[in-house]
């Protein structure tokens, strides 16, 4: 079959094209990309080698494209990646998440309705759900947790959900969708925790923990989750959200003092600086549906994870090195240059 994809030049797109090359050879795999600040091509250099493989430079709210795209390919089966995903820009620039997160996920549902494709599945977030308090571990996401928003790029991703299910109900979609935990893994863009800290370590710049650092999130590595979309996409119910998630609970400020040991470097590198605006306390999401009806469980233990993204980082210093040389600096400064250290 062919599937198409967005957002496949970013972290988890392009972990899952080498996912399905790899794993389903005889499948085409067909790419759609803006190539935001957050989109690399280089990332892809190995799949545009391979002749199931295609790629398309394209806005997902560019309808027109996105429909001579659907008229030349003809997917069987389109999963949506393409997003704005950071919840510190989504507090500086609301607006091109409403655009590409909500606006660019009705133009992929409308391509689908007017080429007949037999399947889309909406990659979301288990951040729809809003946050847990730090004080009852007993509590977990389900798929019938009320959605209740924090950030702007939470709100976004919730709407496109509430979308999904009005498109699949109103208009016969045959859609999924997964809501999965904090991914960390090759290829993470270095603005988000995990590549932020091991970068700014090896350059023994210092660790920003926002906060006391107590805020904890449930990490997958990102193989898992790519396995999970793949399950659902062929094997998974339509109508159905599916909550994706490790069981592995962690506070920031373990996580940057496991990143210190293993390392090598000092926590004195570690600077507690002022808290994000309506920063979300706790997610943990319980995966239990997934596993009971498609088999799914994490096989990657965190410590292990950490250890092969701590050795990718290591040997593609290239990869990072050019994207912190480039743009991303002008943002860093900005977010970071006035922030209030805390001690
Ligand atoms: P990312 O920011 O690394 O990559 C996003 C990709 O989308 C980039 O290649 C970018 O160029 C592309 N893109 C952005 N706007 C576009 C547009 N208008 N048209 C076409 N392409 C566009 O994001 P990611 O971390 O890989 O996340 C992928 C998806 O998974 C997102 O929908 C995100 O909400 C969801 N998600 C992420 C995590 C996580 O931990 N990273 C966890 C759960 C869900
Ligand atoms: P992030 O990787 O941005 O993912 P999300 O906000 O979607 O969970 O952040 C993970 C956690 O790390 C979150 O609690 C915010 C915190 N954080 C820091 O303490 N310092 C940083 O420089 C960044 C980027 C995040």
């Amino acid at each position: 079959m062919t599937i198409l994809l967005t957002g496949g030049a970013g972290f988890i797109g392009a972990n899952f094209i080498y996912f399905e090359l790899k794993n389903h050879p005889e499948d085409r795999i067909v790419c759609l990309d803006a190539l935001t600040y957050a989109g690399n091509l280089t990332t892809l250099a190995e799949a545009l080698k391979n002749p199931n493989f295609a790629f398309y430079k394209v806005n997902i709210c560019d309808r027109p494209a996105v429909y001579e795209i659907f008229e030349k390919e003809q997917p069987d089966a389109v999963v949506n990646f393409a997003a704005e995903s950071h919840v510190d820009r989504s507090i500086e620039t609301p607006e091109i998440f409403l655009q590409t997160n909500i606006l660019g996920t009705q133009v992929m549902m409308d391509a689908c309705r007017r080429y007949g494709t037999k399947r889309y599945h909406q990659v979301s977030t288990d951040e729809v759900y809003g946050d847990l308090p730090l004080d009852r571990p007993e509590l977990f996401f389900t798929e019938e947790t009320p959605i209740h928003t924090s950030s702007p790029y939470s709100a976004s991703k919730a709407s496109a959900d509430l979308l999904v299910g009005a498109y699949c109900r109103t208009f016969g979609l045959p859609a999924t969708i997964s809501r999965c935990s904090n991914n960390y893994g090759p290829y993470h863009f270095p603005e988000k925790l995990i590549p932020l800290m091991i970068a700014n370590a090896l350059n023994d710049k210092p660790l920003p923990v926002y906060g006391k650092g107590e805020n904890v999130r449930d990490w997958l590595y990102v193989e898992d989750h790519c396995r999970a979309i793949d399950l659902i996409l062929r094997k998974g119910t339509v109508g159905e959200v599916y909550n994706v998630g490790g069981h592995n609970e962690m506070r920031n400020i373990d996580i940057v003092k496991l990143i210190c040991r293993k390392l090598g470097k000092p926590e004195s590198l570690i600077t507690f600086v002022a808290d994000r605006k309506g920063h979300d306390m706790r997610y943990a999401i319980d995966p239990s549906k997934i596993h009971r009806e498609l088999g799914w469980l994490p096989e990657t233990k965190f410590a292990d994870g950490l250890d092969r993204t701590i050795d990718w980082y290591l040997t593609h210093r290239d990869w990072w090195e050019t994207i912190l040389s480039g743009e991303y600096r002008n943002y860093y400064e900005k977010m970071y240059g006035n922030r209030e250290t805390l001690g």
